[in-house]
């Protein structure tokens, strides 16, 4: 079993350290936020993510973790992974500051024949660079090996543990086996190839998953022009292996920590190297546009008019599963209510109520559905958390002064909510007036035949 560490304890870093630690090796994971390393050494991950909390107990509990604030005078580890965070700039370039600094601080503590592998998402070309700053800090030979991550966040110890692949990019094919050894226990085929090609093959599969969504939303645009159903259609579509099923749910359109940054970044990577890139540009405009016409459906519910309506939006986070707020869709798409007048309140199951306020400093926080269906004149789902399901519509709608549903991500029982008395209008499908309307519609159809 190999001595490991991990440099930044956020999701990625977290998840790694803790799933190593599982598959029995020891593992120092070091973070310069005191307060998230308090937490962990307590075995509370800094995040919401299902099944993390049992590995660091466990970890912890054996001794084979430790986690700690400040690197020690020397390293013992054989191989440390780098999964410090890279924000990115407006214009998408990526802020290497962190990564930088992680590599200073490791290369002159590690002893040679020691391995740097940079999980963080970077720029294509920085493994070079971190291999050039570990030669010119350390006194000793290090290896630089790149290893992208493809952690969803909501199912990342998951995903860690079943890799559809694990990609490795390195010309030092002694440290590319090393480190390849540390997840054959997890049986997925591991990819070699080069430092660059590693960092692109992470770019290039968050662009795609996000072009398959923004084509998606485009094509449910299309289906609302000309009377189509979008779920049928990506359901359809889906089941050609070529194709595949996932990623083409349409809705309120991608958000997260990753996938905004990334295609951003390939783009402004491309735009910088001479590359027109016109595909990832549509995909970022239809993502944006896809939040406008939510709002425009959600308009056109209302009368055309959004002042003073109050407005319950249903979930904050950007996907269930995660309390993660950052670019989330739900919440741009409230702001975007606001905007028009709205009164807007926002309900999560799992989002701390302060943390939205930091975010939207003027969003009304609900602390249940019912006290946010209040008085209001719509709900509007935006995250998919499983509980909306399963609302008793009924209930709601003796609350509310309108009754009235804007399922964002086609997610709802369309037929329950319609039984409810409400009107329900989704994402590329035919929307549903109230069952009194349809039947008023139905009678004109009838008397018209
Ligand atoms: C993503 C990648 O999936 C992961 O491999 C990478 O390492 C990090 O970025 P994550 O950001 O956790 O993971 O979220 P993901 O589950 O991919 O969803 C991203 C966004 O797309 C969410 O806002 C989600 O709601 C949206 N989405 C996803 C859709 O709108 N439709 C879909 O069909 C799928």
């Amino acid at each position: 079993m190999a001595k490991l560490a991990v440099i930044g304890c956020g999701y990625v870093g977290a998840v790694t350290a803790a799933c190593f630690t599982d598959l029995g090796h020891t593992v120092e994971c070091i973070d310069i936020d005191a307060t998230r390393v308090a937490m962990l050494q307590r075995g509370i991950a800094p995040i919401h993510e299902p099944g993390l909390e049992p590995l660091l107990r466990a970890g912890i509990a054996t001794g084979r973790l430790a986690i700690r604030s400040t690197y020690p005078e020397r390293m013992d580890a054989e191989i440390v992974f780098i999964a410090v965070n890279t924000p990115a700039s407006q214009e998408g370039a990526a802020d290497l500051r962190a990564v930088r600094d992680a590599v200073t601080s490791v290369a002159n503590r590690l002893a040679t024949g020691s391995i740097i592998v940079n999980k963080s998402t970077v720029p294509i070309g920085t493994g070079d660079l971190v291999a050039g700053m570990a030669r010119r800090t350390g006194m000793a030979d290090i290896a630089v090996v790149s290893n992208p991550e493809f952690l969803r966040e909501g199912s990342a110890v998951h995903d860690f543990m079943h890799p559809d692949r694990v990609v490795l990019g390195s010309t030092d094919p002694a440290a590319a086996d090393r480190v390849a050894a540390l997840y054959e226990p997890l049986g997925a085929f591991i990819q070699r190839v080069d430092i660059r090609t590693a960092e692109m093959i992470k770019y290039a599969s968050n662009a795609f998953l996000a072009t398959k969504i923004s084509f998606i939303n485009e094509i449910a645009s299309i289906c609302e022009s000309l009377g189509a159903d979008v779920t049928e259609v990506a359901r359809g579509m889906g089941m050609d292996v070529r194709i595949g099923a996932q990623f083409l749910q349409a809705g309120l359109g991608w958000g997260g920590s990753c996938f905004p940054k990334d295609v951003r970044a390939l783009a402004h990577m491309a735009a910088v190297h001479g590359t027109h890139p016109q595909l990832l540009r549509s995909v970022m405009e239809i993502n944006s546009d896809q939040r406008l016409r939510t709002v425009q459906k959600i308009r056109a519910a209302l009368d055309n008019d959004l002042e003073r309506r109050r407005i319950l939006v249903l979930g904050a986070a950007f996907k269930n599963d995660t309390d993660d707020i950052r670019n989330s869709p739900s919440i741009e798409l409230a702001k975007l209510l606001q905007l028009e007048g709205a009164d807007v309140a926002i309900y999560d199951p799992v989002v701390p109520a302060e943390r939205i306020h930091r975010e939207a400093p003027t969003l009304r926080v609900a602390e249940t559905v019912a006290h946010g269906a209040f008085g209001a004149h719509a709900l509007v789902l935006a995250t998919p958390w499983p509980e909306f399901k399963t609302l008793r519509w009924d209930e709601l709608g003796t609350l509310m002064a309108r009754r009235t549903v804007i399922d964002s991500r086609n997610y709802l029982d369309a037929a329950a909510v319609v039984e409810a008395g409400f009107s329900y209008t989704c994402i590329g499908r035919p929307s549903l007036e109230t069952p009194a309307t349809v039947l008023e519609s139905e009678f004109a159809m009838r008397r018209a035949e």
